[in-house]
């Protein structure tokens, strides 16, 4: 889609097909200090909540971490809107439906969301995949298919949720990428790509969107006890090599996986406005395990 100037962009690729169109025109002060209104007369009720009086999407709300997060905003007084491929009722998440494999319709996807909940104050990218494959092994549409879902559709979503943020002034963006964004692992190839690429994301939004108000920072996690763990109907966290390395040879310090509301209660904090000086930043939420070797 050509812009004015007559270039595409990724916000007018991923901003405006078809979805409601957000101003991108830059504030006369983009600079600010103070963390932006809150939606007031829903926000008095609220008082002492991280998120009340926010609107937030989050993608992967189905399940696992998503599920979590989606959750933890509303219980911190939020009205989310959820992100999955698959049905679910999550309570009190206005839950779309949508394959983010589809990056060519996040314009609209992003438009739904607004028109359900009204304008976004935050993004959480957390629906990802991972399929196990060796690099020699691995096909064009796994390839492609794990880019799309795990670093296409959080970059266009977070370039479309932004425009509206900072013709607005405020905004936070948390993206959840892994451990795998710094460090490999055999099998790995196309995830730990998409995973280091939306790390790169992150920071330069970051550096981009900070003067407008909008805070771009990133969750990695190690292990965490979901369905992701469970690969070919084999759960890692039950393997010999995760006890045998992780827990009994102490590589990993704090000797269990993390629970997904334990990655929420990060993401809750990033998000909100009580965060109002850490941005471009990829927080290891792994229990200690990328600082052992
Ligand atoms: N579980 C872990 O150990 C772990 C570790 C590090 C990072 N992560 C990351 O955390 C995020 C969440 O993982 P999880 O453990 O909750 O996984 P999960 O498989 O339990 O949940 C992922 C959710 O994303 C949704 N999803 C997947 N592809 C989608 C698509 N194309 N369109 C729409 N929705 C889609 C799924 O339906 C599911 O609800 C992922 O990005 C993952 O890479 C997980």
């Amino acid at each position: 889609m050509d812009t004015a100037e007559g270039r595409t962009t990724l916000a007018s690729t991923a901003g405006d097909q078809g979805g409601r169109r957000v101003p991108v025109e830059r504030q006369e002060s983009p600079v600010r200090a103070d963390p932006g209104p809150r939606a007031g007369a829903e926000a008095a009720g609220r008082a002492g909540r991280l998120l009340a009086g926010r609107r937030a999407l989050v993608t992967g709300a189905a399940r696992g971490i998503g599920r979590a997060v989606a959750s933890r905003f509303v219980a911190e007084g939020a009205t989310v809107a959820g992100v999955d491929r698959q049905a679910a009722d999550v309570a009190g998440v206005h839950m779309l439906e949508y394959d983010l494999a589809d990056i060519g319709g996040l314009g609209r996807l992003v438009g739904r969301a607004e028109a359900a909940i009204g304008p976004l104050d935050v993004l959480v990218n957390v629906a990802g995949i991972f399929k196990p494959c060796d690099a020699l092994q691995l096909s064009l549409d796994l390839y492609r298919l794990t880019l799309a879902v795990n670093l296409d559709a959080p970059v266009l979503l977070a370039v479309a949720c932004a425009s509206g943020m900072v013709a607005r002034g405020y905004g936070r963006i948390v993206n959840v990428t892994s451990i795998h964004a710094q460090f490999s692992e055999a099998q790995s190839l196309a995830y730990d790509i998409s995973k280091a690429g939306l790390a790169g994301c992150t920071r330069t939004l970051a550096v981009e969107l900070s003067r407008h108000g909008v805070l771009v920072n990133a969750i990695a996690p190690g292990f965490v006890r979901t369905d992701m763990s469970i690969v070919d109907g084999v759960d890692e966290l039950q393997s010999d090599s995760f006890r045998g390395i992780y827990q009994e040879h102490g590589k990993l310090p704090l000797g269990r996986a993390a629970e997904p509301q334990e990655i929420a209660s990060l993401a809750a904090w990033l998000a909100s406005e009580d965060n109002t000086y850490v941005t471009g930043q990829s927080i290891a939420a792994d229990g200690g395990l990328s600082v052992t070797f």
